[in-house]
């Protein structure tokens, strides 16, 4: 089978620009175009009611104040909540986007995207799916192809199986021995790595073997500068400014 192809920018906006704007929503995205970033990484889980929605959490406690599971929540309670004020006075009243609004606002933008399938627990294979049938059906064709990726290996597998033509990365908090067995079963051709933990031998060996590679979430330019150094392809980071400042 042909792998699907990629092309990735040096940097990517985390949860759009998530040191300047209230993390995965619409202001997120338009503060990390601001800021100078090509693309964003958001995170998508789905409501009760299968709407894909912008959530990094598996609750919707800490962005939004309503103590609940994303997944037992329709998206007609979700949408009514308030997922700025959090962050301060100045962000009250942005909303939880669903990923159509997001995808709409992409458009608008120019903005790339990294789509980061977070299902909560259980939900790997529904959420996968809803967001590449989403992807297929409304991704502006003037924006460049996104990349998928995922902590969890299944929801990578069905997104391979509903849509092999979108490029995927596994994604690792930290690599181990098996991350290339990990990368052909889902056929990906990226790995996302935390930059933090990333030993030169791994970044080298992970280039070696052809794959795409990006670390997140790198904040701090020397560090950028380093694991651009050692081969790194793409910097995700809350401060694409200060990023794009360091590795040009
Ligand atoms: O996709 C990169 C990064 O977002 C992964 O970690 O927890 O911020 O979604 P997290
Ligand atoms: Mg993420």
């Amino acid at each position: 089978m042909s792998l699907p192809s990629l092309s990735l920018p040096r940097l990517i906006g985390h949860r759009g620009a998530a040191a300047y704007a209230p993390e995965n929503t619409l202001s997120s995205l338009r503060e990390a175009r601001r800021r100078g970033a090509p693309w964003v990484e958001f995170d998508v889980n789905l409501s009760a009611d299968d709407v894909p929605l912008l959530m990094h959490d598996a609750r919707l406690t800490r962005t939004t104040g309503l103590d609940q599971p994303v997944a037992a929540t329709s998206w007609a309670d979700i949408e009514r909540l308030d997922a700025g004020a959090w962050m301060g006075a100045a962000f009250a009243g942005e909303r939880v986007p669903s990923l159509e609004k997001a995808i709409a606002a992409l458009a608008a933008l120019g903005l790339g995207a990294n789509v980061e399938i977070k299902p909560s627990p259980g939900r790997e294979d529904e959420v996968a799916r809803a967001v590449v049938a989403m992807l297929r059906r409304l991704w502006p064709a003037h924006l460049p192809t996104p990349l998928l990726s995922s902590f969890k290996d299944a929801a990578l597998a069905a997104a391979r199986d509903a849509a092999p033509e979108l490029p995927r990365a596994i994604l690792i908090d930290e690599l181990q021995d098996d991350w290339r067995d990990r990368a052909q079963a889902v056929a990906a051709v990226g790995v996302n790595t935390n930059g933090g933990k990333l030993a030169v031998a791994r970044a080298a060996a992970v280039k070696a073997a052809g794959y795409k590679l990006s670390v997140y979430t790198i904040n701090d330019p020397a560090l950028a500068r380093d694991l651009v150094a050692m081969g790194v392809d793409c910097v995700i980071t809350d401060v694409p400014d200060i990023i794009a400042a360091a590795i040009g």
